[in-house]
């Protein structure tokens, strides 16, 4: 495996009880429901969805549990980073969760001026998994992922240069090529507009992709979707890496079909010990879940539930998870916690990731679930 995460750094965190309702009744009822007329879909506990059209409303409340396919083709090529989607992978993944988020490095796939014309042979791949996915008949998010040249920081290996000029463009072609692209697939499959906007100060493109910078470009990036897809679901995250502190800044564009995605790593000392992407490395032996823990997890997701019912947009945790040198009796300790606390807020959730290295729930060598990490994150494994 390549040393992808050298260059990778997330600042640190210095940061209701109606459980979500889960299972196959819900993404049945989405179905009968989408594009029907009927009453207000019924928001999700702790949140609003007056700003939204019932069908995100619905859509938000059906995401259930989740899982993301990470580290395999948001790697700079599918493989670089050790895993492929094969289909018996894909197939397990959509069996035991209602969504998958599928991060996909566009960027690196894509002519480097400001048309960015997508390769076509890596587009093929990325339609054979959508379709493959979306028949397991679950939510699948298409996430723009680890377009470096935006978000800045050094570029990982075999990532290409960009001309710091025409990044943002790119980001608007591509999704204008996307969006054409799967304009007749399912409503199912919903696209997130990038992972993880930064704001780090020198970043490319010469200042922060944070705060008037980050929503201008969402809204070029959603009008280019709009396009081809007027009623597609679209996720677009707050800056500061996705965190609920991030919302203060967030201007959503005039849109009805809205979902707003959250990531936590709450707390962040405790799920990045170890990481050697992050200088100095965090000490690794630290425990979770303590009294003191939760509650930096609940302020972040009751800041984000607050936010909701004002701005009347739905959420969803879009990523969390633990590094693998963390203690495992932790790890599953923190993913019920995280499981717990969203869910208690009707917030629905993927964990970071399925079957790579950073905290796995699926064994891809040994071809088994990591069972504490299963059982925490309360997937059935029906026989
Ligand atoms: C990144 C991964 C990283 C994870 C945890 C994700 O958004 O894409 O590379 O392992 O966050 O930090």
């Amino acid at each position: 495996m390549q040393n992808r995460h050298f260059f990778r750094n997330r600042r640190a965190s210095d940061g209701g009880q109606a459980a979500i309702a889960v299972g196959l009744a819900m993404s049945l009822s989405f179905t009968l429901a989408l594009g029907q007329p009927g009453p207000p879909a019924r928001p999700n506990a702790g949140q609003a969805c007056h700003a939204v059209s019932r069908q995100a409303c619905e859509v938000a409340h059906a995401l259930g549990r989740g899982v993301n396919l990470g580290n395999a083709l948001d790697a700079p090529r599918e493989g670089d980073w050790g895993l492929r989607l094969e289909p018996a992978l894909l197939d397990r993944a959509t069996r035991h969760f209602q969504t998958v988020r599928l991060p996909v490095r566009w960027s690196n796939h894509a002519s480097p001026d400001a048309q960015a014309r997508l390769d076509e042979t890596f587009a093929r791949r990325v339609d054979a998994v959508i379709d493959r996915l979306l028949a397991g008949g679950g939510f699948v998010i298409l996430d723009m992922h680890h377009y470096k040249q935006l978000t800045g920081g050094p570029r990982h290996p075999n990532e290409f240069a960009v001309d710091p000029a025409v990044v943002e463009a790119r980001l608007v072609n591509l999704w204008r090529q996307i969006a054409a692209r799967y304009r007749d697939r399912s409503p199912r499959l919903l696209f997130e507009l990038l992972n993880e906007p930064q704001g780090e100060a020198g970043g490319a493109g010469g200042s922060a992709l944070g705060g008037a910078r980050w929503n201008r470009l969402a809204a070029r990036a959603l009008a280019a979707v709009r396009e081809t897809n007027p009623e597609r679901v679209v996720l677009i995250g707050p800056d500061d890496w996705n965190h609920p502190r991030g919302l203060t800044r967030l201007r959503l564009p005039s849109d009805r079909h809205l979902i707003v995605a959250i990531h936590s790593y709450d707390p962040f000392d405790f799920t990045h010990q170890g990481v050697p992407w992050r200088q100095p490395v965090l000490p690794l032996g630290r425990p979770c879940c303590d009294a003191a823990q939760r509650q930096t997890l609940r302020e972040a997701l009751d800041t984000a539930t607050a936010w909701s019912r004002t701005a009347g947009v739905p959420l969803h945790l879009g990523e969390f998870g633990a590094y693998r040198e963390a203690p495992m009796e932790s790890r599953a300790a923190y993913a019920r916690m995280v499981r717990e606390e969203a869910e208690a807020r009707g917030i629905g959730w993927a964990w970071w990731e399925f079957a790579s290295d950073f905290s796995p729930v699926w064994d891809a060598g040994k071809g088994g679930w990591v069972e504490p990490i299963r059982r925490a994150l309360g997937v059935e494994t029906p026989r």
